[in-house]
């Protein structure tokens, strides 16, 4: 079996998924080379991330890792959710092959966008906080 069945699970039954109006900070980035997007949205409030949601117009694993990084910063400070990485992301599904490996940078990056967005909104400049944003360079192997 090529995807474990956490991440069957999570794609055909994404958690969060859907428009967060109230959102204080929202992330969109993409992988420029297959075309993916993923949108989060998060309401913070004192510093921890209370409501979260999601959309993902990208391949299965996109969906599967976005919807776990939903689930795994829902209540967490913002410390907590920038030290997220894909890897924890990864090993909370038990697992990508490894040409799916990017899907998971694309949700770790969306996060960060986010909290980004949530500093510059207050005038804040993110960069000390959140670090660059850098752009996607990892390679979509081709198969
Ligand atoms: Fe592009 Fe998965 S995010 S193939």
């Amino acid at each position: 079996m090529l995807y474990s069945e956490k991440v069957m699970d999570h794609f055909a039954h994404p958690r969060n998924v859907g428009e967060l109006p109230d959102a204080n900070a929202v992330g969109t980035v993409g992988n420029p080379k297959c075309g993916d997007i993923m949108q989060m949205m998060l309401k913070i409030e004192n510093d921890v991330i209370v409501d979260v949601k999601f959309k993902t117009f990208g391949c299965g694993a996109a969906i599967a890792t976005s919807s776990m990084a939903t689930e795994l910063v829902k209540g967490a400070t913002i410390q907590e959710a920038l030290a997220l990485t894909n890897k924890a992301v990864m090993e909370a599904l038990d697992g990508l092959p490894a040409v799916k490996v990017h899907c998971s940078v694309l949700a770790e990056q969306a996060i960060r966008a986010a909290i980004s967005d949530y500093y510059r909104r207050q005038g804040i400049d993110p960069v000390p906080i959140v670090g660059e944003l850098e752009d996607h360079d990892e390679e979509v192997p081709e198969d």
